[in-house]
């Protein structure tokens, strides 16, 4: 059968928290092609750690390139069209790995992991310091950022304490780590990541755009270790057919000789977001729902520090000689993870889909109250002590009403987030462009507006997270398949929810959640 001629193609590697992707664009008309998805394991060793396997990662990123190649060949697509990969991840989740091997000396620790509160709280406590640390990072000091999960690694870890003295420990976050590994690993891989990455781990100078020495010393770290910082869309390196022998193929074998020609580049994924939704004007925001919840709103070339609890962080450099767009951000630690939480450790539903049922069984969470504050509480409040609780229980309350309670959280979380961005800004926002996983939860989506009292805005092709990747890849110098500008793309059909109940209701419930949140932060006093 004949093939299809579409053009250059785009690719894009999503590697979140809890499941990795592979995706295929038409670089001519951004349409979706064909893509993969494999879930990720999460270990939880000790009461509040979290860890996932880089092997594992890095397999699952292999297995979603084999499965979307297959695909599009039974498609009749050529693959050897993909000109470009682009690689979006879970940002702040943290690997050291050996150069000589290729060997991880641990565990990733995850952006979500809290072993590291007891250091936190002390290093709180020398406030200058941290004051210091926030005008040069954007980032108050926290257990989701990198420095300190690095920091914990040399401190317990013996092989790291030694691969660092013998100069073969190599940091990174997961784009480093993945493309280090695609590169060529121990042969000819490439440690480096990018601007948007950099800007979680503490260590990075986002005024500078570079790693800052006295931060390095503050945390105690060698500067060695560090991957080389680089803009978000530049030829980072070749991806080498060494690092894809081994693999099993089923079917097809897709590793033509153009694939080892293939390019990468890298964005953190909630960054990621922002560029595929188009959010490249001042004042432009989108609101994330994977595993957390991460709304940006883009404040162009300059940082702006937050006074309601913020992040500062870089959005985005689209090549070597473009300048750094800013953002602030609203972090939620726990969106689509309560899901998942209801799944695998209630076991009252068994597919995420069916929690949307449940819930729009009952319509009402029958004034139960839900702040799931497993990782303690991010923005707007940075308290790691805070400890999720159900609140408002009655022999009434049903799975059902807790399910609404559930997803009533992520609305409430994102409207608190919501608030402190127009605070911050002094313009709210009119509407909200949102993207993520559960986005398809449409009682979520109405939900979500009826608790802001703003129109949600849905695009109708979700996968912005890998589409910004893409874009960013695409348009690289070098590449330059890209040929859609922001206003081609902003004609895309979206979905819009209007708020349906009355705003003294909405107000209500919020205020009822934000007492219950009062408890959840001070649930042991
Ligand atoms: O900061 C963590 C964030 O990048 C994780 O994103 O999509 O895995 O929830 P996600």
């Amino acid at each position: 059968s004949s093939r299809i001629m579409l053009g250059p193609l785009v690719a894009a590697i999503d590697q979140g928290t809890s499941s990795t992707r592979f995706l295929v664009f038409n670089a001519k008309t951004a349409e979706l092609l064909s893509h993969h998805q494999v879930e990720i394991q999460q270990s939880f060793p000790k009461e509040g750690w979290v860890e996932e396997d880089p092997k594992e990662i890095l397999q699952s990123v292999y297995e979603c390139m084999d499965r979307t190649c297959e695909k599009l060949t039974q498609l009749n697509i050529d693959i050897s069209n993909i000109k470009a990969i682009g690689v979006t991840n879970q940002r702040e989740t943290t690997i050291v790995w050996d150069k000589e091997t290729g060997e991880p000396f641990y565990n990733a620790i995850v952006w979500l992991d809290l072993r590291t509160q007891s250091t936190v709280e002390r290093l709180i406590n020398r406030t200058p310091v941290q004051h210091f640390n926030f005008h040069k990072t954007g980032l108050p000091i926290s257990t989701y950022f990198s420095a300190v999960k690095l920091r914990w690694l040399m401190d317990n870890v013996e092989e790291v304490r030694r691969a660092i003295l013998s100069h073969r420990a190599l940091f990174g976050t997961v784009d480093s780590w993945l493309i280090w590994c695609l590169t060529g690993g121990e042969k000819s891989g490439v440690h480096c990541t990018d601007v948007t990455n950099a800007s979680r781990t503490m260590l990075f100078n986002i005024h500078s755009l570079d790693w800052d020495p006295d931060l390095c010393k503050y945390f105690d770290i060698p500067m060695e270790i560090l991957p080389k910082v680089r803009s978000s869309s530049e030829i980072y390196g070749l991806m080498k057919s060494g690092a894809l022998t081994g693999i099993p193929i089923s079917g097809v074998n897709y590793i033509s000789p153009d694939f080892t020609q293939i390019l990468l580049w890298c964005l953190g994924d909630q960054s990621a977001a922002l560029v595929g939704q188009m959010c490249f004007q001042d004042g432009q925001a989108k609101n994330t729902y994977g595993t957390g919840c991460f709304l940006l709103r883009n404040t162009g070339p300059k940082p702006v520090m937050s006074d309601h609890g913020l992040l500062t962080t870089v959005a985005y450099k689209l090549g070597r000689d473009k300048p750094a767009c800013y953002a602030l951000e609203g972090s939620v630690a726990i969106a689509g993870a309560v899901v998942r939480w209801l799944k695998d450790n209630l076991g009252i539903i068994q597919t995420s889909t069916e929690l949307e049922k449940l819930a729009a069984g009952v319509g009402t969470s029958y004034g139960c109250y839900f702040v799931p504050a497993f990782s303690g509480l991010y923005a707007p409040y940075w308290e790691p002590s805070a400890r999720g609780i159900i609140c408002g229980l009655t022999q009434f309350t049903n799975k059902s009403h807790l399910a609404f309670a559930a997803l009533e959280a992520v609305c409430f979380q994102t409207r608190e987030i919501l608030d402190a961005m127009n605070q911050d800004s002094g313009i709210p926002l009119s509407q909200l462009q949102v993207d993520g996983g559960m986005t398809s939860n449409k009682l979520l989506m109405q939900l979500q507006a009826d608790i802001l009292c703003i129109p949600v805005v849905k695009p109708s092709m979700p996968e912005t997270t890998a589409l910004g990747a893409a874009m960013a890849a695409g348009a690289a110098e070098g590449v330059s398949v890209w040929s859609l500008s922001p206003e081609d793309l902003s004609e895309v059909t979206s979905e819009k929810f209007e708020p349906q109940i009355n705003p003294e209701e909405s107000e209500f419930r919020y205020a009822r959640w934000k007492k219950a949140v009062q408890r959840a932060m001070n649930w042991e006093t």
